[in-house]
């Protein structure tokens, strides 16, 4: 196997490894991709300034996150369907987290269920919640997310209807896929992925099936996502869902002043700026370019996270010189684990880690904590 160095080589292994549904299913945005593709690109508009004759040695990468201490502000964000890019993704991508000492995030739309994980990590993670129409499925599943000790719930705010993934619905995205020839002639050659699947009985949305009806094996993702995710959710609702939780709420899905105004006023621990990955409002400014107006409207009264577009640790050190606590990274894992399985979520980290630990010497910083503007040329049309 070639050496993989940087997040793109576990991408490209990804694509040889994974069946292309799922390849598809998360290297895609909503409509024409255009905010997919700008949350990367705006990265590589942010310029470092590079600083010589400081003193590099005693760097840390260590960080909080809501009070809880991390070798580094990055955290695993919540991606449906992780246990069909490898079998038992979840719980891979779940211990290679732990093990390196940031959280991990389940998803509602996950293949390993609360429970499975809880059983099989044995140490604290977070749990996202969409918010579902079903208002006994959402206090039994905060229910349950609490008796997995979930050290805090991610409500997902920006996906009440879902934008449209031209792959997916092409490629009749399934959980498990549907056998037809093409998908066959597919997994002809990924026999790795073939043989983990008939190793695991978890193949189905964990934590939803024997709980909301009408979700079997054979129902499709997108058919049953307009039908579940409930389009009348308001500051009420959210106010409701955070009093039942009663412990560490992150919001998720936040871009653009006006609502972080509303999260910070909420009593939120944090909020996480974000466009789903550019999968939901195509035509979204990227997340690190609104950053900055957020920073300014809220940045001291609320801890600010971001994902959308990291593909790198030089990308983390640019969110976090721009005012953002902590990044989230959604991608770059998933390429890992469907790549190599937990081995490629932990070199993922591994990756962004060092790359982030050299980008900070070269810029004259030892503590990632004090990171700043000084480390930055800023495109004008960013605030
Ligand atoms: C996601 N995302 C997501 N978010 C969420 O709150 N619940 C979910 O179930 C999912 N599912 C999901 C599936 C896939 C395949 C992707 C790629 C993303 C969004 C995710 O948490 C995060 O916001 C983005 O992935 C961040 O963008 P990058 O890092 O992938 O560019």
């Amino acid at each position: 196997m070639p050496a993989i160095t940087c997040i793109d080589d576990l991408k490209t292994l990804y694509r040889r490894r994974a069946p292309r549904m799922f390849y598809d299913y998360a290297e895609s945005g909503s409509y024409t991709e255009s905010t997919f593709r700008e949350n990367c690109t705006d990265f590589q508009r942010i310029k470092l300034r590079q600083r010589v004759a400081v003193d590099m040695t005693g760097r840390t990468t260590k960080s909080t996150m809501i009070g809880q201490e991390m070798a580094m502000p990055v955290a695993l964000a919540p991606v449906g369907m992780t246990g069909m890019q490898c079998a038992d993704g979840e719980i891979k991508a779940a211990r290679a987290a732990r093990d390196f000492g940031v959280p991990y995030t389940l998803s509602t739309m996950s293949i390993c269920s609360l429970e499975d994980v809880a059983e099989a990590v044995q140490a604290p993670f977070w749990f996202q919640l969409y918010v579902m129409r079903d208002q006994e499925f959402l206090e039994a599943i905060i229910e349950r997310a609490r008796r997995a000790r979930c050290s805090a719930l991610v409500l997902t705010l920006d996906l009440q209807i879902l934008g449209q993934r031209h792959k997916d619905l092409k490629n009749g995205l399934s959980a498990p896929p549907k056998l037809t020839l093409p998908v066959l002639l597919d997994l002809a050659t990924k026999w790795r992925w073939g043989i983990g699947m008939l190793r695991t009985k978890r193949r189905f949305f964990g934590n939803i099936v024997g709980h909301a009806k009408g979700v079997g094996d054979t129902s499709s993702l997108s058919s049953w996502t307009a039908e579940q995710f409930d389009p009348q959710l308001d500051w009420d609702k959210i106010a409701r869902i955070r009093d039942l939780w009663g412990g560490k709420l992150i919001l998720k899905g936040i871009n653009d002043p006006e609502d972080a105004r509303m999260a910070a006023g909420f009593g939120a621990d944090a909020i996480i700026v974000s466009n789903h990955g550019g999968r939901q409002l195509d035509g979204a400014v990227s997340a690190i370019r609104m950053l900055p107006e957020i920073v300014q409207a809220v940045g001291d009264q609320v801890e600010i996270h971001l994902d959308s577009g990291i593909r790198s640790g030089q990308d983390v050190l640019k969110a976090l010189a721009l005012g953002a606590h902590a990044a989230h990274i959604g991608r770059a894992y998933i390429y890992g684990l469907g790549a190599m399985g937990e081995a490629g979520v932990t070199r993922a980290l591994e990756i962004i880690r060092n790359e982030l630990d050299v980008t900070m010497a070269l810029c004259g910083e030892r503590d990632v904590t004090a990171l700043g503007r000084q480390n930055l040329l800023i495109p004008p049309d960013f605030l």
